[in-house]
């Protein structure tokens, strides 16, 4: 599994610390930036990171701000992207098995480090149930 993460400033924090964590796991993940604290636009960095994963060159990304509704509203304006804003662990496994979700949202000043990674944990290895979800996931994008 490919994954591609990326944060603006507000997020730039936590993001360096699940990019690592992901990095000490042995998955291949690779950082779109933000690189520092300087302010910037979540929007830029959640258009990179989803149109990476329509282009195939990524299967998941991790989309990082302040809260992760700015991340998930502008990621889920692009049609094949599923993101999920998120900050429960239950959550996380519902809206794999559900809605497959090929996008993870969340907010730096929302969760803490902990929180985070155990979300990500539980977001990356949970599987789609397909079955009688996959309908509804098609019709997302109609
Ligand atoms: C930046 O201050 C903040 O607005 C941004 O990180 C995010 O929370 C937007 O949704």
């Amino acid at each position: 599994m490919k994954i591609v993460i990326a944060s603006d400033h507000g997020g730039f924090e936590l993001k360096e610390k699940i990019y690592s964590y992901l990095l000490n796991k042995g998955y291949d993940v690779q950082n779109f930036g933000t690189d520092s604290n300087e302010s910037c636009d979540y929007p830029i960095f959640a258009r990179k990171v989803c149109n990476a994963i329509l282009n195939d060159d990524f299967n998941k990304g991790i989309l990082i701000c302040g809260t992760g509704i700015g991340m998930s509203i502008m990621a889920n304006r692009h049609k094949g992207i599923r993101a999920a804003c998120l900050s429960d662990k239950y959550s996380a496994e519902m809206t794999r098995k559900h809605n497959d979700s090929n996008v993870l949202c969340f907010g730096a000043r929302v969760i803490n480090e902990d929180t985070a990674k155990e979300i990500v944990d539980i977001w990356l290895e949970t599987k789609y149930e397909a079955g009688r979800h996959q309908k509804r996931v098609e019709m997302l994008d109609k």
